[in-house]
């Protein structure tokens, strides 16, 4: 396990995630009923981005300034973008930060937290000693947060079906080893099986469309109940950049979604753009019936 999240942390990528996760948030939300949030992978909860570029002997080019760093600058940009950055702001303030660049970014466990309610309930699984440490002492003491240091997979299983009968599930592995894929299709597939009505979201790299698309195929010959990709791309197909795009798939997304969510999409792609060809969409893998 060599991947540590801190030098992406605030990117393009974390950005589209994280605004995502907040529309799923507070559109399950929208029913008083409480939901269990498990976050897989969780990481740490929290990045100094000063720690970005020089986190180990490695020189390198801080990736948050074309991410975060871009959004903080739009004005007037949509709610759901606004919403997202109260929470980065109400951190980098929280956490000490009186500068007037953002410092101090939150990982997906810190948004969560900050928009659970009484009925909710958080597990956040980390594997890595240091990242899961952090992440103890960042939330372990926060009332109905649960950090445990398992197997984000293995906690699929041992956690559904939940006692709240309803749950979002965040599956956001580092895609260290070729052998992520099928683990996240193990893994969606145990979620499926043991509490059919709960909500996955997977986020996926765009470095390799033949990868993504057939995954895609793999996802829609699975039986799945509705569900939808929402993709970004920060440069066209041609580009040589490593890392051209993301996308998360989210299976038995709250209705209506869909729809603040491909235009969410369509804002940020022109603002998060690195080369020409960039583009933001929607598609549905598995059709509402
Ligand atoms: C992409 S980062 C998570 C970022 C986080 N979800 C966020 O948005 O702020 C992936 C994390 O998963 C951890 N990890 C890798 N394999 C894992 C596993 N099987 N179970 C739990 N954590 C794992 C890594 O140590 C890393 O911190």
């Amino acid at each position: 396990m060599n991947y540590r999240h801190h030098f992406h942390a605030g990117n393009f990528a974390d950005v589209f995630k994280h605004v995502v996760l907040g529309r799923l948030i507070a559109y399950l939300q929208k029913k008083e009923k409480g939901f269990l949030y498990l976050d897989t992978h969780a990481g740490r909860g929290r990045y100094d981005l000063e720690r970005a570029e020089k986190g180990d002997s490695r020189a390198r080019v801080a990736e948050w300034p074309a991410g975060i760093g871009r959004l903080l600058t739009q004005v007037d940009p949509p709610p759901g973008v606004s919403a997202y950055l109260d929470l980065v702001r109400r951190c980098d303030r929280r956490s000490g930060n009186l500068g007037a660049n953002v410092r101090f970014y939150p990982g997906s466990p810190w948004l969560a937290k900050e928009g659970m309610r009484p009925q909710d309930r958080m597990v956040l699984c980390e594997l890595h000693p240091a990242e899961h440490a952090a992440l103890a002492a960042e939330l372990g003491r926060t009332p109905r947060v649960s950090v445990r240091d398992v197997n984000g997979y293995h906690a699929i299983r041992a956690l559904l079906p939940c006692p709240e009968k309803r749950a979002l599930v965040l599956i956001d592995p580092p895609f260290e080893d070729a052998n992520e894929w099928a683990s996240i299709l193990a893994g969606l597939s145990d979620a499926m099986q043991r509490m059919p009505s709960c909500t996955v979201a997977i986020w996926y790299p765009l470095t390799q469309r033949a990868r993504v698309d057939s995954f895609f195929a793999e996802l829609q010959g699975s039986d799945l109940p509705a569900t939808w990709v929402a993709e970004l791309s920060v440069a066209g197909p041609g580009s040589t950049l490593s890392l051209r795009g993301c996308g998360i798939v989210v299976v038995n997304p709250p209705w209506q979604l869909d729809l603040e969510v491909s235009q969410l999409a369509a804002w940020l792609a022109p603002v998060l753009a690195q080369e020409v060809g960039a583009s933001g969409e929607l598609i549905w893998l598995v059709r509402e019936t």
